[in-house]
């Protein structure tokens, strides 16, 4: 593993001492994951990570650019970077991630101080990149290179770990800038996945995260020799001893198939939750968005995960406001909410993004008052749902992997059930063991608690 980045390691140690970087990550998991494969390349080459951004000698971003929010906080930031370098302008600037694909060279006109610009396709560049800048600017931005999962991680969590399965995604959702900045789908073989949990488990790791933008499209594009199904990625997955807990995300339902709902209610390990996207509750918005299902058939999915895992936790993510939405439209929204009972839902406001279908095609025509409206109501619905929801726990002992100290009390214990959800609880279990625990109140987000006993899981 690694080998290229051990190579680098060797080159970068003869001719440079140890510097200090600062790293600011945005965006979603796949992004949280890209950072911490950074972080472990840039330790690997003698680099140390900087408390604040005023000391490090290289300032680098990690960027999203999924709405026109996501542009503007991290644009915010580069302005402190720009700020920093005019005081000392040896320090080295580097903006890698989804915003600098979607800039390109074009970064370099529009913000001179840049030094170096990377897409998440060259993440596994980025040692070479930083030794070249001290010649010239750099952009590196193809998508043919290595999967950053084979870089050394330095993980946020110990006993956690995201494990990328696949990058890219083929979908053509209207809104989406995604494939323009992420490139076609690739997945990497299932026996290097494999090889990577099992390294995990030795290190301490319980519980994995399978990531790709279409998690459970995985395995389509492999040759025919050596092809694996989802479903049959996520048995073995579940199946390497000492991983007590297996998750995925996210899952694109057109893509969600019946075997993968068949192992999912016959490998313990794999856990009751399923993150599946819905977007809109209006058939006609859906077709408008390209999703390629029907509230219908969304609808009957989720009986299908119902029927075949039972007491399964679902969420989703939902936009309002996209292009032509009327009160109809977001109606059958809210009401696709109750009828599935969702356990939480990242919720969003459309935003036009430059280069996809819809920017292209449709006007967006919902006022800002109105969109601002519906947000609002879909919180209300999915807050009220969530908290209904979680009330089917209170009262009841459940197996919590616990996590760390409680982060409003620390004098408490934080933890998550297996469907997903929260706990803070009172206890004295350690991190990265299973205790179990009495569910005593909730709220939407979280759930109280009290621990019972540990397990020894050996
Ligand atoms: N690959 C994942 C995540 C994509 S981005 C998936 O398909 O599930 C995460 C979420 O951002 C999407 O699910 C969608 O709800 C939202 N999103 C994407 N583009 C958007 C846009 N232009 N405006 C508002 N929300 C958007
Ligand atoms: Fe974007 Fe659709 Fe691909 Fe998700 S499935 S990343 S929403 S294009
Ligand atoms: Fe953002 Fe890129 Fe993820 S645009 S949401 S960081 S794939």
């Amino acid at each position: 593993m690694a080998a290229g980045g051990a190579d680098i390691a060797g080159r970068r140690a003869a001719i440079i001492p140890a510097v200090n970087y600062h790293l600011t990550s945005f965006g979603c998991q796949m992004n949280d994951h890209d950072a911490e494969r950074m972080r472990g390349l840039l330790e690997s080459l003698g680099y140390r990570e900087a408390a604040d951004r005023d000391d490090a000698d290289l300032i680098l971003f990690n960027t999203c650019t999924i709405r026109g929010s996501a542009d503007d906080r991290f644009l915010g930031n580069l302005g402190e970077a720009r700020r920093i370098k005019r005081a000392n302008p040896d320090v080295v600037v580097a903006v890698g991630g989804c915003w600098a694909q979607s800039q390109k060279e074009q970064v370099f006109t529009q913000f001179p101080f840049v030094d170096i610009a990377f897409g998440p396709g060259e993440i596994t560049r980025l040692g070479e990149l930083i030794a070249r800048e001290r010649i010239e600017a750099v952009g590196a931005f193809s998508f043919d290179g290595a999967f950053s999962g084979t870089l050394p991680a330095k993980r946020d969590r110990p006993h956690h770990a995201w494990v990328q399965v696949s990058v890219g995604c083929n979908c053509v959702c209207s809104y989406c800038i995604v494939p323009s900045v992420r490139g076609r789908e690739r997945s990497r073989i299932a026996s290097e996945i494999i090889a990577e949990v099992e390294r995990l488990a030795a290190d301490g790791v319980r519980e994995v995260t399978l990531l790709g933008q279409n998690v459970n499209s995985y395995g389509r594009d492999l040759p025919k020799g050596a092809r694996t199904t989802f479903a049959e990625l996520l048995r073995e997955v579940g199946s390497i001893p000492d991983i007590w807990r297996v998750r995925y995300t996210s899952p694109h339902p057109k893509d969600m198939r019946d075997d993968v709902i068949a192992a999912m209610a016959e490998t313990p390990t794999l856990c009751e939750h399923v993150h599946l996207p819905a977007q809109s509750g209006s058939t006609r918005v859906l077709k408008r968005m390209r999703r390629t299902y029907s509230r219908e058939r969304y609808l009957d999915l989720v009986g299908r995960i119902r029927d075949g895992v039972p007491d399964v936790s679902l969420t989703t993510d939902l936009i309002v406001g996209f292009p032509g939405e009327t009160d109809e439209d977001f109606c059958d929204t809210l009401s696709l909410v109750h009828e599935v009972r969702y356990d939480g839902a990242f919720t969003f406001v459309y935003s036009e993004r430059p280069g996809t279908e819809a920017a292209a095609d449709m006007a967006d025509d919902i006022p800002a008052a109105l969109k601002s409206e519906r947000i609002q109501a879909l919180v209300d619905t999915v807050h009220q749902t969530a908290r209904a929801r979680a009330q089917r726990f209170v009262g009841a002992a459940h197996e919590v992997l616990v996590e760390g100290p409680s982060r409003n009390d620390p004098t408490r214990l934080r933890g998550r059930l297996r469907q997903n959800i929260t706990v803070n609880f009172s206890g004295d279990a350690d991190p990265g063991t299973l205790a179990t625990v009495r569910i005593t109140g909730a709220s939407s987000a979280t759930l109280a608690g009290q621990q019972i006993e540990v397990h020894a899981i050996a």
